[in-house]
C-alpha cells in the first residue's frame, strides 16, 4: 500500500471530522488531541458520513444513530452498527496529511479483506 496526500495539515481542525474522496474511497480525517486519524467515511449501519459525528475520548459517534467507533482502530464500540469501519495509517509530511490506502481494493469499505474475497 502507498501513502497518498489527502489534505493540508493546517486545514484539519481539532475535534472535527473532514470528509474526503480518494479515487472513489470515502475517508474521514479527524484531529483529536492533536493526532490525525483516518477512517472510512461511511457508517456500516446506514451509510452516514462519519466525518460529521461528534468526537470524544478517542472515539467518534455516527451523526445519525450514534454508533460509536474507536478512532485509532475503527472498532465498533456500540450499536446500532455491528461492524467496524476501516482505519488507515496516517502521516504528516511537510504540512500535508498522507493516508495509506490500497486504491485497488474493491468491495464494501467495512468488510475485512477475507470477507471481500469470499463474497464474490
Ligand atoms: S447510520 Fe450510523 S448508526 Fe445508523
Amino acid at each position: 500500500m502507498t501513502f497518498h496526500p489527502l489534505a493540508n495539515s493546517a486545514d484539519i481542525e481539532e475535534g472535527k471530522g473532514h470528509p474526503f474522496k480518494l479515487d472513489g474511497h470515502r475517508i474521514a480525517l479527524v484531529r483529536h488531541k492533536g493526532e490525525i486519524y483516518a477512517i472510512d467515511d461511511l457508517c456500516p449501519h446506514a451509510d452516514a458520513s462519519m466525518a460529521f459525528g461528534p468526537v470524544e475520548n478517542g472515539c467518534i459517534a455516527c451523526p445519525w444513530h450514534f454508533a460509536e467507533f474507536r478512532l485509532e482502530t475503527g472498532e465498533v464500540l456500540s450499536g446500532p452498527a455491528t461492524r467496524d469501519v476501516r482505519s488507515y495509517r496516517v502521516r504528516e509530511v511537510e504540512g500535508k496529511v498522507e493516508v495509506c490506502v490500497d486504491l485497488n481494493r474493491q468491495g464494501e469499505p467495512w468488510k475485512s479483506s477475507s470477507e471481500d474475497e469470499t463474497s464474490t
